[in-house]
């Protein structure tokens, strides 16, 4: 999915925005596949954090944002599920191998230089040239993806270059490719049947939340319990997780108990509270108005195979817009004034055709409204071409 609600493409801009105003203002972010989420998913970030934040520019997978106070990027990236790097300027190039010999001279003074740059191999092929003739030892790498930098030890050692607007960004941040997969595929309690949330996703949700880390975060559908598991490595000490199956609430614990064995995390930190509960009566077990965030995949239908005939799928999306409707009732109950609900609720696509679950309008009418981080986008998708169940990611606040 590429879209680009805020993008301007570099030969387009007014010369103003040729070159940023103040390059120790600015980070770039590298997006991840679903850049609107992942944009959503920053601006959420800083808004939480009361740090200001605007966009100088964005093109496809590029970011750059502008403000006064960003936080440390390798301790960012941590956070954010949807960004794969942080980038922090070096310096004015403007595309010659001159330049950036000299930038890379500047930003790693002594030893040699292992360095890559972005899109272009006869730049780093001619700028590992000058960079001899400065008497410098330099070895260019070939880094088209992320793996290539983490193995290439060139966020720490080297340096990752990746050149926006006439800028050289030297990546400070880069994803954890192998924790996220630890996570994904490696916890010992999987359901692959009811499906799991992918973990980039589970936090990329529980930012769109915007909650302090003393909040109460709640996940009533709580399955093998990303969500769960996703917010204590994220800070948050007070986390609920219920769901109506056993099954999954045993997986959620042989999970919890995994990630602090592997994080080094001391249980006694954490308030939490993980039972067996069906979500359309939880106001009979938490009470009332005590929950700031319930951050939710809830049960997405039967597993599908995209043969199903059209008219099956809608009266199975019937059925959850029922199960969703009486689910946010109960929610309401326990959700402070103001809570926050990030919520995902599936659409099917069956014969090239999308059947949608319509509820919008029946939560709106038991008291939320739709709080959604990007003003023009009402929801954002979450979809691969390969897959049947689409998910779309809503956010209602409790009036
Ligand atoms: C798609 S899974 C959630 C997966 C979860 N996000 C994870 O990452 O593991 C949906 C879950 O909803 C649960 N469920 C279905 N109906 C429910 C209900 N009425 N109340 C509570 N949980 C329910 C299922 O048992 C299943 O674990």
């Amino acid at each position: 999915m590429k879209q680009e609600i805020f993008s301007i493409m570099s030969n387009q801009l007014p010369p103003s925005k040729q070159q940023l105003p103040s390059q120790k203002n600015s980070r770039l972010f590298i997006l991840g596949r679903e850049t609107t989420l992942s944009l959503a998913e920053i601006k959420a970030f800083f808004e939480s954090r009361n740090l200001d934040f605007s966009i100088g520019f964005q093109s496809e997978n590029k970011l750059v944002v502008e403000s006064t106070n960003f936080p440390d990027s390798a301790q960012t990236i941590k956070r954010l599920g949807g960004t794969i790097k942080i980038c922090e300027p070096i310096g004015v190039v403007r595309n010659s191998p001159i330049e950036l010999a000299d930038r890379l001279n500047e930003y790693i003074p002594e030893g040699k230089i292992e360095f890559s740059v972005n899109d272009s191999k006869s730049l780093g092929i001619e700028t590992k040239k000058r960079l001899k003739n400065l008497g410098r030892s330099a070895r260019y790498i070939e880094a088209n993806n992320t793996a290539t930098v983490i193995y290439n030890n060139l966020v720490k050692k080297g340096a990752d270059i990746i050149i926006v607007n006439n800028i050289a960004f030297a990546t400070k941040g880069i994803q954890s490719i192998d924790e996220f997969s630890a996570r994904d595929f490696g916890r010992p309690g999987r359901d692959d049947e009811s499906g799991m949330l992918p973990p980039k996703l589970a936090m990329m949700m529980i930012n769109l939340a915007t909650q302090p880390l003393d909040s109460v975060i709640y996940d009533p559908f709580c399955g093998s319990g990303t969500v769960v598991t996703e917010a204590m490595l994220m800070g948050y000490k007070n986390i609920i997780g219920s769901d109506s199956s056993e099954v999954a609430i045993n997986d959620t614990q042989k999970n919890v108990t995994w990630l602090l064995d592997r994080y080094n995390l001391d249980i006694n930190n954490f308030n939490l509270d993980i039972f067996q509960y069906d979500a359309t009566l939880i106001s009979k077990r938490i009470k009332q108005n005590s929950i700031d965030a319930i951050v939710a995949e809830p049960f997405l239908g039967k597993p599908m195979r995209g043969n199903e005939l059209i008219s099956a799928i809608e009266s199975q999306a019937s059925e959850l817009k029922y199960l969703y409707t009486k689910a946010f009732a109960e929610m309401y109950k326990v959700l402070k004034p103001n809570g926050i609900i990030v919520f995902i609720i599936p659409r099917f696509h069956v014969k090239n055709e999308w059947v949608k679950i319509d509820c919008e309008k029946e939560i709106e009418k038991l008291g939320f409204e739709n709080a959604s981080i990007l003003p023009d986008q009402k929801h954002l998708l979450y979809w691969r071409e390969t897959q049947h169940v689409g998910r779309e990611i809503w956010r209602f606040r409790k009036i």
